[in-house]
């Protein structure tokens, strides 16, 4: 299965007359960039929460076996941290192509830690789009992500990573931290 969102993000073209821009990361990017960058920093959003919502057939899962990952979810009065990476436009022609099942570009102001706003790019993916799984108890996301793996490597990995950097960051996720330590008591379990 696949949404393919390359061409709709190539379309969108925001920000396609900047030699550089703000690219914010909440998943994966937190941990782990796989891109050259000109600098980052610890950011957050307002109105938007963390979830373990959308599919991936591709990376954490395969088409028959999705496995679950994040995506932003709109969430009035809420904040949620990322890292900001500041970065050449052609990093997105790399990421269209990476993050091509379900998520679209979306301008995002960002609050730096100094509290100055920027505007930047965030991948979000939407329920209306194909490997959209939506809500699910924290129980039964967590034994969903024990079992997934995909081309990327086991979906666990890449929550438990995700879990480890944002604690790290001092970042009070509660849905992605509850989603770790269940993930873990399963993990003890097998
Ligand atoms: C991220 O890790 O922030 C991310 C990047 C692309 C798509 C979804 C999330």
């Amino acid at each position: 299965m696949s949404t393919n969102t390359i061409e709709a993000n190539r379309r969108a073209g925001a920000f396609a007359d900047h030699d550089e821009l703000w690219l914010f990361g909440y998943g994966s990017l937190i941990y782990k960039a796989g891109f050259d960058y000109i600098e980052r920093r610890p950011v957050r959003i307002t109105g938007w929460a963390r979830r373990f919502w959308q599919g991936s057939h591709d990376h954490r899962g395969t088409p028959g076996a999705p496995g679950r990952v994040v995506t932003l979810v709109a969430a009035p009065g809420e904040t949620c941290t990322g890292m900001a990476y500041r970065v050449t436009p052609a990093v997105f022609d790399y990421l269209d192509h990476r993050e091509k099942n379900g998520y679209l570009r979306a301008v995002q102001p960002m609050t730096f830690e100094d509290g100055h706003v920027e505007d930047g790019l965030a991948y979000i993916a939407t329920a209306d789009n194909a490997a959209w799984l939506g809500e699910a108890s924290i129980d039964d996301i967590a034994e969903h992500i024990r079992t997934a793996s995909g081309p990327s490597g086991p979906n666990r990995d890449y929550a438990l990573h995700l879990a480890d950097a944002l604690r790290d960051m001092n970042v009070a996720d509660t849905h992605c931290l509850a989603v770790a330590d269940r993930l873990r008591a399963l993990i003890a379990a097998e």
